[in-house]
């Protein structure tokens, strides 16, 4: 997502990395005592390993929708071609110091043209769900009026060629890639997006409606609003808390609005949602530590969750909501409440939470990484929320240096089952990076990244044993790719890229998700 944290990573000498690392590659025994409980979370919390009868024992149930996942932006590349306006990440790619590495999206792995090859890496692997994105500058190249014919057409091509290999489609109809157009007219504070982007999605549900059923309306809300308007590290770079406020709030209502319009549009059409989640835990046993976390999750995990199902904002600050900041009018709690069909999130790390004063109105500053929000001292993250956020090193770290923390799969599925009512739930993303390339005979070795899936998936088994209503889980990704403000620095994919030739290798991890995707069992 965003950038690697690298202070944790750097913290540790190698020594400790390559021993951390060996842990999760060497299984669960070994994790086992890899993750020696030492800190009071984890003697409340158990390990954040998983046993290895654990794995033997995951079942899933039959019909199990086994998925990866991509974004437009981040692997479709041509970036102008056919009529595509420009999007903010183009824009933010194209500026000088913003991306690691000078990297653009302007070619990525060109998925937008080789569309059937990964297709076939799909089907090859037993798929049954490829999320995707759909990039609103190829189909409205300014953000409104007509439609690009030549944008619709290849979402259209996509989507029979997905339904073509026997896989669903699911269609998640914003995920970053704004068109620079709106941002011209002032970008998601702006609420009149709500209604342009009722309208694209409209676009969309009438000429693919027919064949798709399952829409997400945003990716990671949280995310592109407080990245993009409240600290700055996403396009359009812009810091000041009162902007993501109402960013978010636009974003809100524009989820309420998309969901009438494609329900209006296609009969067929279910609605959900690929929200960002991460359990928060309190530091400590405080009252005041753990209020804090209550307001993390409102905030960060169902911010745009609670508004949907109930019309109204969860309990993320310290006060009352701040309706005037905001921009929130009468009647706006009618307009976002909208009881999703499902609920999609993705899981990749925890967080540790405790209560903090101050904060600035812009947001803290300091290293904003991949699943990271600020560490910046004792300060706060901002003066509402106060609440001052760590993401811990007590498990091993990935190689975007996120901490592996497979029980926090359980922890977050289970509260969401409870919080709201035991709704269907599909995991949208989880993932790791990890840089593994191709040997001498070809292959892409990365056992690290088979035990972290094997590790979750337990996880997840545990919960839909428990009674979660669990249908799909989607690795991230289908193949590697641009990771955002990390460039190519970073690697996600079951499917190796190498970007001079764009040849397609598929990995250790992608052959045996493959099996698993068979045998609906995890010992594949
Ligand atoms: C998620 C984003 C996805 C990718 C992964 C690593 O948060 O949705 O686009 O960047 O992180």
């Amino acid at each position: 997502m965003v950038r690697s944290r690298p202070v944790a990573y750097l913290a540790m000498d190698r020594r400790t990395f390559v021993k951390k690392s060996f842990v999760t590659a060497a299984g669960a025994v070994l994790a086992n005592r890899g993750f020696a409980a030492k800190s009071l979370l984890s003697q409340e919390n158990g390990s954040g390993a998983v046993a290895p009868s654990e794995i033997d024992a995951a079942r899933f149930p039959s019909g199990f929708l086994w998925g990866l996942a991509s974004a437009s932006y981040q692997v479709e590349g041509a970036w102008d071609a056919d009529g595509k306006g420009e999007s903010i990440w183009d824009r933010f790619s194209h500026t000088v110091g913003k991306i690691k590495g000078a990297a653009t999206g302007d070619v990525s792995c060109d998925q937008y043209h080789r569309y059937k090859e990964d297709i076939a890496i799909l089907k090859r692997l037993n798929q049954k769900s490829y999320r995707f994105s759909t990039s609103w500058a190829r189909i409205q190249p300014t953000g409104t009026g007509p439609l690009n014919q030549k944008g619709i057409d290849h979402y259209s091509r996509l989507t029979d060629a997905v339904l073509e290999a026997g896989i669903r489609p699911f269609c998640t109809i914003y995920h970053w890639d704004l068109p620079q157009g709106l941002e011209d007219r002032g970008g998601w504070p702006n609420r009149d997006l709500a209604a342009y982007y009722a309208d694209f999605a409209g676009i969309l549900a009438k000429n693919l409606g027919d064949r798709i059923t399952t829409w997400a309306p945003f990716n990671m809300p949280w995310t592109f609003t407080y990245y993009g308007y409240g600290i700055g590290v996403f396009p359009p770079g812009k810091a000041n808390f009162d902007l993501f406020l109402k960013a978010a709030h636009t974003v809100n209502l524009a989820q309420g609005e998309a969901f009438r319009a494609i329900k209006a549009t296609s009969s067929k059409a279910t609605v959900g949602s690929a929200y960002g989640m991460a359990p928060a835990y309190p530091k400590t046993n405080s009252e005041a530590d753990r209020a804090a976390a209550a307001r993390y999750h409102a905030m960060n995990n169902v911010y745009f969750l609670n508004t949907a199902m109930y019309g109204e904002y969860p309990k993320a600050f310290v006060g009352e909501p701040p309706y005037k900041a905001m921009g929130f009018k009468p009647g706006d709690e009618k307009i976002m409440k909208v009881p999703l069909d499902w609920l999609g999130f993705h899981y990749y790390t925890r967080r540790i939470v405790s209560e903090a004063r101050g904060g600035s109105r812009s947001g803290t500053t300091g290293h904003f990484g991949t699943e990271t929000e600020g560490d910046g001292g004792s300060s706060s993250r901002d003066p509402l929320t106060q609440i001052h956020v760590e993401m811990p090193t007590e498990g091993p770290l990935t190689e975007a240096g996120l901490e592996i923390w497979p029980r926090g799969m359980y922890d977050l599925v289970t509260r969401i089952s409870r919080e709201y009512n035991h709704p269907v739930i599909e995991i949208s993303e989880n993932g790791c990076c990890y840089l593994d390339a191709p040997d001498e005979t070809g292959h892409v070795p990365d056992t690290r990244r088979i035990a972290f899936h094997r590790q979750h998936l337990a996880e997840l088994a545990r919960a839909i044993a428990d009674g979660a209503k669990v249908r799909a889980y989607h690795a991230w990704t289908l193949v590697d790719n641009f990771e955002w403000a990390d460039g190519y620095s970073q690697r996600y994919g079951l499917t190796y890229v190498d970007f001079r030739d764009q040849k397609r290798t598929i990995k250790d991890s992608g052959l045996w998700y493959g099996r698993v995707a068979a045998s609906n069992s995890l010992d594949a």
